[in-house]
């Protein structure tokens, strides 16, 4: 598959960027949710989660989230299992274009949930977030110091999250408990890459 197989891409829909379900109202409800209906999320949720979690603001010249020396060193995955409209597989989020490339037709939560030392309730997430990304785009310039700030980056995306979800209805947890290598090998993540977080999704029970 290369980059350029259109029929591996898939265009979300345009985040809202307003609504009636207000900031102070998602902080005051948020919280961790590990168990999750059967029921599918929608196109347009994914969409609105992956624009909280690193979105494009500003016509392009900002983003939802901060980083250090905007050098932004994160990836965001999705790992679909019950996505309307969407193949069960892994995407990566093409942040720039607002798309997902899928990478791999497989479903991986299971695989995820036995990585995160067993935290096999993640098969029942509609979807799984998992927040990767590359340190050394920070160190080019930050050194030693851009582990902690990746770091932060990577709690300030898991924030946004739950915050997004709590107002769309949706439940999801900050996933930090996972072995690193297995984490990578399930995503098939590229060398300079490692996982941060992974944020299950689903409808609360
Ligand atoms: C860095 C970090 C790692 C976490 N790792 C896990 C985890 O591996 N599994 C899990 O079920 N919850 C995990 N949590 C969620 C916490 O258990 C949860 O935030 C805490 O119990 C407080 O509950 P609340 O989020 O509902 O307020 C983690 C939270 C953070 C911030």
């Amino acid at each position: 598959m290369t980059k350029r197989d259109q029929s591996r891409i898939v265009a979300l829909p345009a985040p809202r960027v307003d609504s009636a379900y207000s900031l102070e109202r998602s902080l005051a409800e948020r919280r961790s949710v590990r168990e999750y209906s059967a029921e599918s999320i929608s196109l347009a949720d994914v969409s609105q989660l992956l624009w909280a979690a690193h979105g494009m603001t500003h016509a392009g010249r900002g983003r939802t989230v901060p980083s250090a020396g905007a050098l932004y060193p994160l990836e965001v995955f999705l790992v679909a299992g019950a996505v309307d409209g969407l193949e069960v597989g892994l995407y990566r989020h093409r942040n720039a274009t607002h798309e997902l490339e899928l990478l791999m037709t497989s479903d991986l939560r299971s695989q995820l949930g036995e990585a995160a030392l067993g935290q096999d309730w993640m098969v029942d997430a509609a979807a799984v977030i998992v927040i990767a990304g590359a340190v050394r785009r920070t160190a080019a310039k930050y050194g030693q110091r851009a582990t902690r700030y990746v770091h932060m980056e990577v709690g300030a995306a898991a924030q946004d999250i739950y915050l997004q979800a709590t107002a769309l209805g949706l439940g999801t947890v900050f996933v930090g408990a996972f072995g690193d290598r297995s984490v990578g090998q399930v995503l098939h993540l590229p060398e300079a890459e490692q996982p941060f977080a992974i944020l299950p999704i689903g409808r609360p029970v």
